[in-house]
């Protein structure tokens, strides 16, 4: 069959809402494209852990600790997962944990932010993980097959991430009037940074078209933003706190909020490179993996003695 029909054959099969599977024929584009936002989805998801491991040994309580602990382990669990759909598309792991530490995959900015205090975690878990739920929760629908079944698994636990983090943020609004203010501190610096999750402009988006085409993406950017403002804009009166963004306000004619400028200049500053924990987080990793790598040493030397390890049945054959 020649590529046109090829091509056409798949266009139709993304219109006909056919998950497209590893054996199936893709486009090396669409191929291309699914290992870069995979495998930096789950970059994010292991790089995101550090931020929040920085606190399971000062959390408030034992009950604190073990959410918290509980959370960051899940987040595991979706790296995994992610790493895994990522691989089925013909990328060994080893690529892709190399692409990471050189610097050539990026990873999710928000997690370039460093966590001042404990009200930080409430504030990732309920803006952070809030955005990532509306994200992923999309890409449950999206048309490459291991993908959307990832996402399905992740969200299951996201929910939980972001509820666990406004019911600490409701605690602290609702406590002395320094936790009130550690509260309202947090959810200032944490604000436009989690606007920035759902990437550039749609005008500025390099992949948004394309991957609209292929379903890949089922909303684009600024829709999820969108969206993501008008849910926070009603959760946080619960909060009895403020959003940092004195030109919120409800829009009755678009049935939306309109919302300030973000600072894209600090935006691609942070994807950059040149953000304030950037370093820090890519030396965590590299430290990581490096002192883990006994652990992947025994897994290997394990999986070869079980492969050639003739069965006693074969050896007494043998004798
Ligand atoms: N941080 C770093 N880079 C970003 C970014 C961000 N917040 N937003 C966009 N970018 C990058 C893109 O990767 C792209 O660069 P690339 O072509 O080299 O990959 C460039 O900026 C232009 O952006 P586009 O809009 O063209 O890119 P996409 O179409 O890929 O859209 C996206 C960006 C919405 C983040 C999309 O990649 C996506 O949906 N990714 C999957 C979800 C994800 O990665 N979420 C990150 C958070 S995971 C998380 O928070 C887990 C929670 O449990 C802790």
């Amino acid at each position: 069959m020649i590529i046109h029909e090829l091509e056409t054959n798949f266009q139709s099969k993304i219109d006909g809402e056919i998950k497209i599977e590893p054996k199936d024929w893709m486009p090396e584009a669409y191929r291309k494209t699914n290992i870069r936002q995979i495998s930096q989805h789950a970059h994010s998801e292991i790089v995101g852990m550090l931020p929040e491991g920085n606190w399971v040994t000062r959390a408030p309580s034992l009950k604190r600790k073990a959410i918290l602990l509980a959370k960051v382990q899940d987040e595991a669990g979706h790296g995994l997962y992610l790493y895994a759909a990522a691989e089925t598309l013909g990328m060994s792991r080893d690529e892709m944990i190399n692409d990471l530490h050189s610097g050539k995959a990026k990873y999710s900015s928000i997690f370039n932010y460093p966590t001042l205090t404990w009200a930080d975690m409430g504030a990732i878990g309920w803006l952070v993980d809030g955005a990532a739920i509306l994200n992923q929760v999309m890409l449950c629908r999206t048309s490459y097959g291991p993908y959307a079944r990832a996402n399905v698994k992740i969200c299951k636990e996201e929910s939980f991430h972001q509820r666990q983090g406004f019911e600490s943020l409701l605690v602290l609004s609702r406590g002395t009037p320094e936790q009130k203010a550690m509260c309202q501190d947090a959810i200032n610096r944490w604000w436009w940074p989690s606007l920035m999750m759902f990437g550039p402009t749609d005008s500025e988006s390099t992949n948004n078209d394309q991957s609209m085409k292929w379903k890949i993406k089922r909303k684009t950017n600024d829709e999820l933003r969108q969206q993501f403002v008008d849910m926070i804009a009603a959760q946080i009166k619960v909060l009895g706190m403020q959003l940092p963004d004195d030109k919120l306000i409800w829009n009755e004619d678009k049935k939306q909020h309109d919302f300030g400028a973000i600072n894209w200049d600090e935006f691609w500053n942070v994807v950059k490179g040149n953000g304030p924990c950037n370093k820090q987080r890519l030396n965590a990793r590299k430290k990581a993996h490096q002192e883990g790598k006994w652990v992947r040493d025994a897994a290997i030397a394990y999986a070869n003695k079980k492969k050639i390890q003739p069965s006693p049945s074969v050896e007494l054959m043998a004798s």
